[in-house]
């Protein structure tokens, strides 16, 4: 199959997505689709394969150390099948991505206004003053205030909010079709966290952008995602409209992310760390459900058996055996989520 026979209307597809390294397989079998200008949220604890997910779609992987199957494709690419002249026009062209820590993403010895035209004049041909015309633009739709002086700056001369706000306008640079979040607003102070949601929000409606944002703070998730894909173990174990999964979850591990939530503080980046427990070792997976050991709800059945992906209504996909007792319980009201000792 070539290039362009990819599904023309999804921004983002992965299909049997699995990643391992060495004999630890952290994403295992992952199917995700985040359709033309909407946003999606992948959620999860620490570990459970959230930002190796994220930069598959790019690509990014120590060369030799990993080994991905199954099919990826992005912006109408049959990612997986790019040469190496191809793949770095896709990366910040097609897809491209912003991180948790701006500072990685800016060269220290230049300034951020030099280092936005190079990655333009790097993917287009077009004067200087043209690409520093649209370096400016850019600075002026992230909304970074004094943006004609401020593209003269180095990147330690920003605060950390409008250095995320730079490493945006660099990610737009070269117009992108699909922007890869990871853990964007992590590192800021909270009032700055929802300025930078909400302009991703904006972004995306106004330019028709697609986003996928990784993210472990539930609340950010329904600020800024259509949908949301909560990851368990390298796993999707339950996906929907943002309503579908916070208002109507189905899988035990979704209701124990909202509820450590709603029982911990409701704050803007209260963490999703508090599910008694710990997960799985990814490098000595039990049979069946890998939430088994942890779920209120296991029987004998999800130690032995990985749970299909079954449809609770279009568009809203949980994997697990137990989905209507889940539900249930969820709708019967607050309820401890109880370790299962081994
Ligand atoms: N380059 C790598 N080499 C080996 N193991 C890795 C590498 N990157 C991530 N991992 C492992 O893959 C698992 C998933 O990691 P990650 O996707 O970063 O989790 P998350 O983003 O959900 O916190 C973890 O067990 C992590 O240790
Ligand atoms: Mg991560």
């Amino acid at each position: 199959m070539s290039a362009t026979d990819m599904t023309h209307d999804a921004a983002v597809e992965l299909s049997g997505l699995r990643v391992a390294f060495g004999k630890t397989q952290v994403v295992d079998g992952v199917d995700l689709r985040l359709d033309r200008g909407q946003a999606l949220a992948l959620i999860g604890e620490s570990g459970s394969g959230k930002s190796v997910t994220l930069r598959s779609i790019l690509r990014l992987f120590p060369a030799g150390r990993s080994r991905i199957e199954g099919r990826i494709s992005a912006a109408g690419k049959d990612v997986l099948a790019l040469d190496k002249r191809a793949l770095a026009d896709f990366r910040g062209g097609d897809v491209s991505m912003i991180f948790q820590e701006p500072l990685l993403a800016f060269d220290p010895v230049y300034t951020v206004g030099r280092q936005i035209t190079e990655s333009i004049q790097r993917h287009e041909k077009i004067s200087a003053q043209d690409a520093r015309a649209r370096a400016l633009a850019l600075f002026e739709r992230v909304r970074i205030p004094s943006p004609e002086r401020r593209l003269d700056n180095y990147p330690h001369e920003m605060s950390g909010g409008m250095r995320q706000r730079a490493m945006i306008a660099l990610a737009l640079a070269c117009r992108p079709q699909v922007l890869l979040a990871d853990e964007p607003t992590t590192a800021l102070d909270a009032t700055v966290q929802i300025q930078v949601l909400l302009l991703l929000r904006e972004l995306q409606r106004d330019l028709g952008l697609s986003i996928v944002i990784v993210t472990h703070d539930l609340g950010a998730a329904v600020e800024v995602a259509d949908r949301i894909a909560v990851m368990y173990a390298g796993k999707i174990v339950e996906v929907g409209t943002a309503r579908q999964v916070v208002r109507d979850p189905h899988h035990p591990y979704t209701i124990g992310l909202l509820r450590s939530r709603a029982e911990g503080a409701m704050d803007k980046g209260s963490r999703l760390q508090t599910i008694p427990g710990s997960p799985p070792d990814l490098a000595n997976r039990p049979p069946g459900c890998p939430f088994a050991p942890r779920c209120f709800l296991a029987e004998d059945r999800c130690r032995r058996e990985m749970p299909p992906v079954g449809t609770i209504s279009p568009g809203h996909d949980v994997a697990c055996w137990r989905t209507e007792e889940a539900s249930a319980a969820y709708r019967a009201g607050p309820q401890p989520v109880a370790v299962e000792m081994a």
